[in-house]
């Protein structure tokens, strides 16, 4: 049977970049900018991301391209025998992690979408203390947490039961460029309000003396982490690719995509958290802290707006997450169909099982679910990303690879990104101890 194929680059593109926009960029990346210091992260994010992430993308969605094959049938098929088949057992293991903290943050997106339908936020007198205290109520309330935890899961489950992951694509297709459109709406808003002007500055104004090791890593991590780079699902979605369509356009079009909607989230809260008096290191609840207070006092200027916003904003993050978590679920369900002949509805169910304790537990414990955040983007998808390096830039031919990759690219993949990977895992270690 011969093997399907996206129709077009179109078509490519925007798989990938459902997969790469979801919480990581609207929520994970300004908390992330809170607790680095602002500007000089973006900085070494914007670096990281196209000097680094791009060249990683080129190279592990080339090893999917040249094999259409996913992660364990490629890597033997490159190097018969080697050890480097065991490099897709991260492909099953990190996402299987992420999605279980990842499934707690896209529990409050649920329970936000519900507090806006019951138009919890329409009350413009309400205090930026109101809404931290509406939070702090839910993270407080573990069994609350678990059944908006248990509720996301069950959405994720039923898409890739039912096999409509499709037809939420073609939604997607609709809800992505509205949570744009609203993003940039509420960019504007938020620069509307008083005492905003500091959040740009914390934004645009670099304070090099911020930049350690710690930094960098975690900019980079941030940088990995919203590509989806390092665990198989750029090289896997590349092994649909057709022959004639080009590596390097689509990494750079995908990451173009995804940093646009990271910087506008950034400059979406940001201002607000500046102008209400949040404290920007506030961690994983900055922007359910934030988003609440923005669409509140819109409805001291904007009545009939208010609701309305809200519900369709949390409405398009839930779909954002969905793509993302979907293909999180779909790569560890794969292992388990393609390499333990399980079949598919058991394979599903052992992957929610796994996900649903390990992310109550998260749900649980700030402690773990911090560690499992970090440990992911920071440790993971960063190792496995420099394994998709070495392994294009020194195992595999160097004439096979010019072919698909430009001799600077290749390069960067085979000299600077190991080293620079090395250097700031060592910083990093050196500073720990
Ligand atoms: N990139 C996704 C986001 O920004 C999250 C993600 C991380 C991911 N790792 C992944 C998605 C692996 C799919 C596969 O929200």
């Amino acid at each position: 049977m011969a093997r399907e194929s996206f129709a077009n680059r179109t078509t490519a593109i925007l798989a990938m970049a459902g997969s790469a926009i979801g919480l990581g960029n609207i929520w994970r990346f300004p908390y992330m900018v809170g607790q680095n210091g602002g500007a000089a992260f973006i900085l070494v994010y914007l670096l990281s991301a196209i000097f680094i992430c791009v060249p990683i993308f080129i190279s592990e969605a080339y090893i999917g391209k040249s094999t259409q094959l996913s992660t364990f049938g490629a890597f033997e098929k490159l190097a018969p025998g080697s050890a480097w088949k065991w490099v897709g057992l991260l492909t099953v293991i990190t996402p299987i992690i992420i999605l279980s903290f990842y499934s707690v943050v896209g529990g409050w997106s649920l329970a936000y979408l519900f507090k806006s339908l019951t138009l919890s936020f329409t009350d413009a007198s309400a205090t930026q203390e109101v809404h931290g205290a509406v939070f702090g109520a839910l993270v407080g309330n573990k069994w609350a947490g678990i059944a908006w935890l248990t509720g996301f899961l069950v959405l994720n489950f039923g898409v890739v039961t039912l096999g409509v992951s499709k037809g939420i694509e073609k939604f997607t297709k609709i809800t992505t460029p509205i949570l744009f459109v609203l993003m940039v709406a509420i960019v504007f808003y938020s620069l509307s309000m008083p005492g905003a002007k500091a959040g740009v500055d914390y934004l645009v104004k670099p304070d090099f003396s911020k930049i350690n090791g710690h930094v960098m890593l975690s900019a980079m991590g941030q940088a990995f982490f919203s590509l989806s780079l390092g665990v198989g699902t750029i090289l896997t979605y590349a092994s649909y690719m057709k022959k004639e369509e080009n590596l390097v356009s689509t990494g750079v079009y995908t990451a173009v995509f995804d940093l646009m909607f990271a910087l506008i989230a950034g400059f979406a809260i940001m201002p607000a958290v500046f102008a209400a008096g949040i404290e920007p290191g506030a961690g994983p609840g900055l922007i359910f802290e934030t988003l609440p207070y923005i669409f509140s006092t819109m409805g001291r200027d904007f009545p009939a707006l208010s609701a309305g916003v809200a519900i369709l904003f949390f409405t398009a993050v839930l779909f954002a997450a969905l793509t993302s978590s979907v293909s999180m679920l779909e790569a560890g369900v794969a292992y388990f169909v393609d390499h333990k002949k399980m079949a598919r509805g058991k394979a599903t169910a052992l992957v929610f099982g796994f996900c649903w304790i390990f992310g109550s537990l998260c749900c649980v414990s700030t402690r773990l679910f911090d560690f499992c955040d970090r440990l992911t983007s920071d440790f993971l998808m960063t190792f496995g990303s420099l394994l998709y390096a070495v392994f294009v830039g020194w195992r595999l031919k160097k004439a096979d690879v010019l072919q698909e990759i430009p001799r600077p690219i290749y390069f960067i993949v085979r000299w600077i990104i190991p080293l620079v990977i090395i250097a700031i895992f060592i910083s990093n270690l050196v500073m720990k101890g």
